[in-house]
């Protein structure tokens, strides 16, 4: 018998071998324990000898399989890890970093040009009500001038702001003079039914400024305005004003920037006229400053509507205002300042 679990012991492959062999061995019906049961009909002088060889055997053959298990489960370990195993040599695949939106950028620098001048930054609904939207900008329901601004109407009362303007009113609305003069602009998107094309966009960016306190005049908005032009493009800018129309404001004026250190590609932005039209602006109505409670004999300010996406194409040579909003990385990853 022994000769016999020495070989087969020996061919064991796997887990399911070792458990055979335990139940054919030491199992109830195996040979060893088969032997121990005839111990008893055994000459009383043989039964230790036997006795003893048997349990010693059964003892041996048990340690044996167990040695084999471990064997195997360790074999089985190392098979599993050998899958398993990384190569840490390996190149690592590179981790693409996302970075700020080109427009974000110029809009925070923006933003913090006026902090830097002690204005207070304030945002606005984009749903916004026909009557913030227009009738507090002095624009009445039957107004010829609405169809300036081709609306995009949710229902006759509620549309999407067309302008940052309406942050004006809901600003002027709120503000107690006690505590100051009113210093604010309000950064965000606007929208109008515009055919999108190199130059508009259905949806783009403003950020409206506002300031009203006593004796303000139309020179200190071209003084803003001069002030933020040289910052943001350098001190050889210049701005011009053009006498212009809106409702909420009187007068009105448009404002260009000067495009000459605009050279090479992207320069027909300016369309060879060396300026380029970056907002609107002029001293707010009374009727609106009346409107939000405040008397127009006392107080003055000066607004304006600034936009972003025209200041980012400026500043860096984009020459069609759709590439903002087409995400493709090819163009926004050049924007790397900030990422
Ligand atoms: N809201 C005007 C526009 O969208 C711009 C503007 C703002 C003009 C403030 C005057 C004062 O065109």
């Amino acid at each position: 018998i022994k000769a016999q679990i020495d070989q087969e012991i020996a061919s064991i492959n796997d887990l399911e071998d070792v458990k055979k062999i335990r139940v054919s061995y030491l199992g109830k019906k195996g040979p060893i324990t088969e032997a121990l049961r005839e111990v008893k009909n055994l000459p009383v002088e043989d039964r230790p000898k036997v006795g003893a060889y048997a349990n010693k055997m059964k003892a041996a053959l048990a340690d044996q399989l167990t040695v084999k298990e471990e064997e195997l489960a360790a074999a089985a370990m190392q098979a599993q890890l050998a899958v398993e195993a990384i190569d840490v040599t390996l190149p690592a695949e590179e981790i693409q970093l996302g970075r700020p939106h080109v427009l974000n950028q110029v809009m925070e620098d923006i933003e913090d040009l006026f902090i830097a001048m002690g204005y207070e930054v304030v945002e606005g609904p984009e749903i916004e009500s026909d009557y913030y939207n227009f009738e507090r900008m002095n624009l009445p329901k039957d107004h010829p001038a609405r169809d300036m601004q081709d609306t995009f109407y949710i229902n006759p009362d509620v549309l999407l702001r067309t302008h940052t303007s309406p942050v004006q009113a809901r600003t002027m609305d709120q503000h107690d003079f006690s505590s100051g003069p009113l210093k604010m602009i309000s950064p965000g998107k606007v929208y109008r039914r515009d055919d999108d094309d190199a130059t508009h966009s259905h949806q783009f960016h403003q950020i409206e400024g506002l300031v009203v306190d006593k004796d303000i005049k139309l020179s200190d908005l071209k003084g803003t305005l001069e002030l933020f032009a040289k910052q943001m493009f350098g001190e050889d800018r210049e701005i011009r004003l053009r006498p212009s129309y809106f409702p909420f404001t009187e007068p009105s004026v448009e404002i260009d920037i000067s495009c000459f250190k605009c050279g090479g590609q992207g320069c027909n932005i300016c369309k060879g006229t060396g300026w380029i039209e970056i907002l609107g602006g002029g001293m707010v109505h009374p009727n609106v400053l009346e409107m939000s409670g405040i008397d127009s004999q006392v107080y003055s300010g000066f607004a304006f509507g600034l936009g972003p996406d025209r200041v980012a194409m400026l500043k860096y040579g984009i020459d069609d205002i759709r590439h903002f909003y087409q995400n493709d990385l090819r163009f926004l990853e050049q924007f790397t300042e900030k990422g």
